[in-house]
Formats: C-alpha cells, sequence, structure tokens
C-alpha cells in the first residue's frame, strides 16, 4: 500500500479536439503551410521526443543535466536566498518531471506544481513523484501555455520558482518569448525564474542536433502528420515527406519542415490543401540564443539579476533571474 494520496489534477484552459483540429486546418491553409509544434506531441510523439534527447547529436539535455550536476547546489541555495520565504516550484512542461524530481531535495519548496499540455505522460510520472516525496503536495495542471500563462490564485498564491529547463523557450520567438517571461514573472509573485536556453553554437553542429544520423528527429517530424491524420481525419501519407532541418543564421534559428517528395493533394473532411514537389509545411522553430541577448530579453520582461552557469563547451545556459 502506497503511503502518498493519489495527486489531484486540473484542467485549465485547453483547446477541446474541435478546437484544435480548426487551428491545424487554419495553419495548413496558409499561402506558406505552417503548423505549430505542439502537434508533434501526441503519445508518440512525446516517446520519440524522450529517445531525441538520447542521441549523440543532441547534446542540449545532456549539457543541461551536467550543469545541474556540477552546480545544482549552488543554483539551488541562490534562488532560496532570493525568495526569502517558502515557495512553490512550478514547473513548465513536466513531461517525466525528472528534472524537476531532481531539484526537489536541494530547493525544498513547499508545493509542486506539475503543468504539461500532454497528460497522459505527466499522471503516472507525477504520481511516481508523489510516492518518493510523500509530505510534498503535489499538483498536476493539463495546460496549453504556449497560448497564455497563468494560474488561478487558489491554486499559485505566490511566491513561486517558476521552473522551465530544455530550452523550450527556443520554441517561442522572440516576441512571444518575451510575453511567455513577462507572463512568468506575474505568476512568480516576487519569486524568481530558473530557465534552460541553448546557446548559438556552430551551424554543423547544430544542424546535426535536429536531423542525427538515425532519422529519430526526421520521425518525431513526421509523425506530426499521423497526429493531423487522427485530428483532422486527414489522408496525409508520411511516405511521401521528408524532414528538412536547417539553421537560419540571421534569424539565430533551427527551422524545421516536412517537404512533400512530389506533387500532391491531401484531403480532410471539408477541406483540401494541394502541396507541389518541395513545397513544405513549417512545423518547428528552435532559437538560439547568445547569453547577452538573452539577458536583455529576461530583462524587457521586468526580470532582474539575471545569473548563469554554463556546460564546459559553453553550449547551453542555466539562468536564474529574480
Ligand atoms: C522541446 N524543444 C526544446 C526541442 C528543441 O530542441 O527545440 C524540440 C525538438 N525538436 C526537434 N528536436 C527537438
Amino acid at each position: 500500500m502506497s503511503a502518498a494520496p493519489p495527486v489531484q489534477y486540473h484542467a485549465l484552459g485547453r483547446s477541446s479536439p474541435g478546437e484544435l483540429a480548426a487551428q491545424a486546418r487554419e495553419g495548413l491553409l496558409r499561402p506558406a503551410a505552417q503548423v505549430s509544434p505542439k502537434f508533434f506531441y501526441d503519445a508518440l510523439g512525446s516517446r520519440l521526443f524522450e529517445a531525441i534527447t538520447e542521441l549523440d547529436e543532441y547534446g542540449l539535455t545532456r549539457a543541461e543535466g551536467a550543469i545541474f550536476e556540477a552546480h545544482g547546489r549552488t543554483i539551488a541555495h541562490e534562488a532560496r536566498s532570493r525568495i526569502a520565504s517558502t515557495f512553490d516550484l512550478v514547473d513548465l512542461g513536466a513531461g517525466d518531471c525528472a528534472k524537476a524530481g531532481r531539484l526537489i531535495p536541494l530547493l525544498q519548496p513547499a508545493r509542486y506544481l506539475a503543468l504539461d499540455i500532454a497528460t497522459e505522460h505527466l499522471r503516472p510520472a507525477l504520481q511516481r513523484l508523489q510516492e518518493a516525496h510523500p509530505e510534498l503536495p503535489m499538483i498536476g495542471i493539463g495546460t496549453d501555455f504556449s497560448e497564455r500563462l497563468a494560474l488561478p490564485r487558489t491554486l499559485c498564491p505566490g511566491p513561486a520558482l517558476v521552473f522551465y529547463p530544455g530550452s523550450s523557450i527556443g520554441n517561442f520567438d522572440p516576441e512571444a518569448a518575451l510575453r511567455l517571461l513577462a507572463q512568468a514573472r506575474e505568476l512568480a509573485g516576487g519569486g524568481a525564474l530558473l530557465i534552460g536556453v541553448d546557446l548559438v553554437k556552430d551551424r554543423a553542429e547544430l544542424e546535426a542536433a535536429y536531423d542525427d544520423a538515425l532519422g529519430v528527429t526526421a520521425a518525431f517530424n513526421l509523425n506530426l502528420l499521423r497526429h493531423l491524420n487522427r485530428l483532422l481525419g486527414s489522408d496525409f501519407d508520411p511516405r511521401q515527406w521528408r524532414h528538412l532541418a536547417r539553421f537560419d543564421a540571421a534569424r539565430s534559428r533551427i527551422e524545421m519542415h516536412l517537404l512533400a517528395r512530389e506533387d500532391l493533394t491531401v484531403r480532410w473532411p471539408g477541406g483540401q490543401r494541394h502541396f507541389a514537389a518541395g513545397e513544405g509545411i513549417h512545423t518547428e522553430n528552435s532559437y538560439k540564443w547568445t547569453l547577452p541577448d538573452f539577458a536583455a530579453l529576461l530583462c524587457d520582461a521586468g526580470w532582474r539579476r539575471p545569473r548563469h552557469w554554463c556546460d564546459p563547451a559553453r553550449g547551453f545556459a542555466v539562468v536564474l533571474a529574480s
């Protein structure tokens, strides 16, 4: 028998399947077709992303882990001293809760709030973490904070340490990133932010991280078409598409696209879209920041006193701000 109570869950402002389908259709019908990267994360997509984090070419997750391994105590000590009272740990995009799980003993938050769009993945992981820390109140929140990050005061009265690891901030364009960071500051209620950010590096290294030898990232990108088929009732055939990842240095971002291998028409109930051979669907941007530019972004969002820790190769940074 487990000593831990079942974790409470809340669903907040999540789009219905019908609304998600409408968003996807709207993107597919734009002159340059585009769909949000949130459509990557069905059950298989979440597992493929976990596999990506283990690839030789994708160093982000290991670099961030190495930073917490080497500096976790200092980071936690400084975070605690900046907040000065008890605080909640609010984990944005908690996934398997592994990163927060390693920090909890160091941070000793009053409560742990785990937010994620994909709750099928979150629920078992959070329950396991609750078994490991039966005395720590934990709440799971199913929400799509890419549109707007806010929690009712009853759920998060503040102060909070907002934890946003993995460089997921890179999947927002600078304007949307600024908005999200400003909303995170509101949510923190006088607390702090602990965020992971991938840094600009050599083009070949960046492009390999998003186009690996085993084709796992290609499968992750192509799986979006299967997800769209279920959501829209469309007839995408993944074999007719190929994966493209390229670094746009002027915009400092990796772009991922799916390109039609041949002329084709995709149909769904009530609509269709023709793609000429080589025409694409833009599926993701992953911005790479320099430390000064990221510090300026944080400052524009209202955060102060950014302090960073880097991995030995200086390819990734963990930044604390308050
Ligand atoms: C979740 N996010 C930070 C990943 C990234 O690196 O932009 C998603 C990803 N896309 C392709 N590989 C990984």
